[in-house]
């Protein structure tokens, strides 16, 4: 209690911290209701409630999935836009074994090694294999942009087959997209395309399967509650179903790494090769392919609800660049457009793919939100739900809706600090002493290809949107082609 009263009067900026509201409840008991409410009432209107319960933005309450999968399913919420980035914060917040949250999957599924995205960068580890990671992206960041062209032309060529290939067809953009994906990342990060070896083409299904075995205790899938409760949320499942899956993709990556250099440059690191081929094979298909799986049908999302005045003036845009740089798409051209960069950060502000992010407190730490200001202890568990930091309507003005220019100019320029997608503000640079996300850069790259040759080849699209498992779900209706071809 004397420590209590003593921090009762600290005092930042004028305002005097307090205890964070909110409750656990009753152990075991309250961590299963929380995590039915989360999973079945909906995240936005759980973590509402709880806001308006309590009258703040900061509160206590348990995470998912809790027992048995987590043996501390108690955090602390952050939930608006200035208090989230204390987990940006590596002096004060420990980033050890909490990539997926309270609970953390078996090593069993990563080699025995515990990959970069857990390790603390006080971890030395933790330096050498981002950098690895730095090292590769830098070094084929010229592969990208052809890479990303050829295999997303294709896709286009087979969204177009399915449309005419009867009355009423419709195109299922994620299905597509998951099989592109990763053969879009394959040659651009090792210029050795999965189908063309021992792989085939079944890429994404065994690396579905290995992240559905990491994720499905945040996922519902819509079956019987009792069974999703018993088979996903409590225990974790086992690692062996992944096993030959795993070996598949370990195959794969550490022929395609060896080719290209990167273990090469990994010895030079200090990194044996069985470690970084672990690694390299979480980065590739955790890291980017779960991230493209969501990013990618987001984006098509959002621009199938925006309708065909936004792709007007996205097309004019797009090709108007394209003419002026004689007809070429180059990374130069494509950072001209100031529209399509605007919408692809406002789908990343609207729906990051990524939405929860957690970190221990290093000490005891004052938190503040726009309200009021809170005592964190040292060893709580810090839990940001991100899309109520980057919808947060006391920084963005209709919050909660698509606003496609919402980036341009000095103005829109000024709110990017507020897009954290990648684990820190869109105006940083991940580096070795972080734990900002080192495919950035790619990441909004790849978002604005997309849209680049999409608006090249179409002037306009239809799509149901809904929901599945972690984002969006897209099937494309109908397609119109562009009247003219302005591209190269
Ligand atoms: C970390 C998001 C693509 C590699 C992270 C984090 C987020 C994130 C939110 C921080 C997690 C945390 O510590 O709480 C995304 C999204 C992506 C994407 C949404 C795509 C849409 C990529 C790509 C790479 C990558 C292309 C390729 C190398 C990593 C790694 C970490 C990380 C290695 C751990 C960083 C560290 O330990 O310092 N990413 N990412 N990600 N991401 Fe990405």
């Amino acid at each position: 209690m004397a420590k209590q009263r003593a921090s009762d009067s600290s005092i930042t900026d004028g305002l005097l911290a307090k205890e964070v509201p909110g409750s656990y409840g009753i152990p075991f008991i309250s961590a299963i209701r929380d995590r039915l409410g989360f999973y079945y009432d909906g995240q936005d209107k759980f973590f509402q409630s709880r806001v308006d319960q309590h009258n703040s933005t900061v509160v206590r309450l348990n995470a998912p999935p809790g027992p048995f999968m987590a043996s501390n399913p108690r955090v602390i919420a952050l939930l608006d836009a200035k208090s989230f980035p204390v987990l940006f914060d590596v002096d004060k917040v420990a980033k050890r074994d909490l990539f997926t949250g309270t609970y953390m999957p078996s090593t069993a599924l990563t080699g025995g090694f515990r990959v970069c995205a857990y390790l603390d960068p006080s971890e030395p580890k933790h330096a050498q294999i981002k950098q690895l990671l730095l090292t590769l992206l830098a070094a084929r960041k010229d592969a990208v942009l052809p890479a990303f062209r050829s295999q997303f032309g294709a896709l286009f060529d087979s969204m177009e087959a399915e449309l005419n290939s009867g009355a009423g067809k419709s195109s299922d953009f994620n299905k597509l997209n998951d099989g592109t994906a990763f053969e879009f990342l394959g040659e651009a990060f090792f210029g050795v395309r999965p189908s063309a070896t021992t792989l085939g083409s079944t890429g994404p299904s065994r690396s579905t399967r290995w992240l559905f075995l990491q994720l499905c205790p945040l996922m519902t899938l819509g079956l019987p509650k009792i069974l999703e409760e018993l088979l996903l949320h409590t225990f974790p499942l086992p690692p062996l179903i992944a096993r030959w899956d795993y070996k598949a993709l370990y195959k794969y990556i550490s022929e395609a790494a060896a080719s290209s250099g990167v273990l090469d440059t990994a010895n030079k690191l200090g990194i044996s090769r069985d470690e970084a081929c672990h690694n390299l094979l979480f980065a590739t298909v955790f890291n980017s392919y779960g991230g493209m799986k969501v990013l990618l049908p987001g984006i098509m999302g959002c621009l199938a609800k925006a309708g065909e005045g936004l792709h007007k003036r996205l097309t004019k845009e797009i090709r108007g660049e394209v003419a002026a740089a004689g007809g070429k798409v180059t990374v130069a051209t494509v950072e001209r457009m100031e529209l399509t960069r605007s919408v692809v950060y406002e789908a990343l502000r609207l729906d990051p793919p990524v939405k929860y992010q957690y970190g221990h407190a290093k000490r005891d730490l004052v938190v503040e939100s726009h309200d009021g200001a809170y005592k964190v202890r040292s060893g709580e568990m810090l839990f940001g739900y991100q899309p109520f930091a980057t919808r947060d309507p006391k920084v963005f003005d209709q919050a909660d809706q698509f606003v496609p220019d919402r980036f341009v100019g000095e103005e829109g320029k000024k709110l990017l600090k507020y897009v954290v997608w990648s684990n820190g503000p869109e105006t940083e640079s991940p580096t070795v002493a972080d734990k900002q996300c080192p495919g950035k850069d790619l990441v909004v790259l790849v978002g604005r290809l997309l849209v680049v040759d999409f608006f090249l080849r179409y002037d306009s699209f239809t799509a149901e949107v809904g929901t599945q498992l972690l984002g969006a779900q897209v099937n494309i209706t109908s397609l119109a082609k562009a009247s003219t071809s302005d591209a190269s």
